[in-house]
């Protein structure tokens, strides 16, 4: 919890039992406290291939979260819950955000600063053409399963439900920011951004190629306490308001959970699969080289070669 949110509670005595329940059924969701891709990905291992796969599908997500979002804004019953949404869509569209509060009020907006961009630039490095990303085809059944399970829940046309799965998704992305360095280290946001800088130390510069940009990674890693902070401010106004319901609240941040840890178990699954191949390859199975299912197989990805690392972004902030 931020020094904002926690200060929140205080002023509005927010019932103690409803934040244990939070505590104990989403805070406790295994995507948030034992994500096994991430661990493994944080240690650097990822070669080109691994890379690919994360940035191609984290690009659709990050392309088709803009809809959610925006029917999120749509759907809120509340002004603090309007606000919340807006600051976020058009943050990831391109307008800087304060990291502190969340919001984007009076920010500066430019299209090289929309969040897909930033991606581009991270998948250009890796040979994946800028356009190719984002694409509903580009998705990996798992991502779609993510992402379908999101529209149930983070887009949901019941406000309560919407309210809980922003609330649990800002809060998984938000873990453990600002709370020590052991609990820090384990915030997804920082196991990529481990992982990235390991592959560029690794696979990279040994082979004299410029390394894969990390802005993307990093933007999200400062932003998102402000984010956590926005949700837990409209949960208070939520709190508040009459007919809030706190059992849907509950299922839809139980659902989003679920949703995005498929997500990352379809990773996990297809680089434990590369794994076993090229295990098989060095045991003289010879053919298994690269990946036979390689997510980027079959889809003419144009090599467009490396980029030099993304310029400093201004006024995101
Ligand atoms: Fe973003
Ligand atoms: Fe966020």
């Amino acid at each position: 919890m931020t020094a904002v949110a926690t200060q929140g509670w205080t002023q509005t005595g927010a019932p103690e039992a409803f934040k244990a329940r939070i505590a104990r059924e989403l805070f406790s969701h295994p995507v948030i406290i034992g994500n096994a891709y991430t661990r493994w990905f944080s240690q650097g291992r990822a070669d080109a291939e691994r890379m690919k796969d994360l940035i191609l599908q984290f690009s659709v997500f990050s392309n088709y979260f803009l809809v959610i979002q925006a029917k999120r804004l749509v759907f809120a019953q509340t002004r603090e819950g309007e606000d919340a949404a807006r600051s976020i869509l058009v943050n990831e569209l391109g307008v800087g955000m304060d990291p502190r509060t969340g919001s984007a009020e009076g920010k500066a907006f430019s299209a090289r600063n929309a969040h897909l961009n930033w991606l581009r630039d991270a998948g250009a490095a890796l040979g994946l053409e800028p356009m190719a990303l984002g694409r509903w085809s580009a998705a990996e059944p798992e991502t779609r399963a993510f992402l379908q399970g999101l529209e149930e829940s983070y887009a949901s046309e019941d406000a309560c439900v919407g309210a809980g799965a922003s609330f649990a998704i800002e809060n998984w992305a938000a873990f453990g920011i600002g709370q020590g360095p052991e609990r820090e280290s384990r915030n997804f946001w920082k196991q990529l951004i481990a992982g990235v800088e390991g592959h560029n130390r690794n696979f990279r510069a040994p082979r004299g190629l410029s390394p894969v940009p990390l802005a993307f990674f990093k933007y999200h890693f400062l932003m998102e306490s402000g984010h956590s902070a926005g949700v837990w401010r409209e949960l208070e106004e939520d709190l508040r308001a009459p007919g809030f319901d706190g059992e849907k609240f509950i299922a839809g941040g139980r659902a989003a959970l679920d949703a995005l840890e498929i997500f990352w178990r379809g990773l996990d699954s297809r680089r434990l699969r590369a794994e076993r191949a090229a295990d098989l390859s060095e045991d003289g199975g010879g053919a298994a080289r690269g990946h036979a299912d390689a997510p980027c197989g079959g889809r003419a990805l144009r090599n467009v070669g490396p980029v030099d690392a993304v310029a400093p972004v201004r006024g995101v902030f």
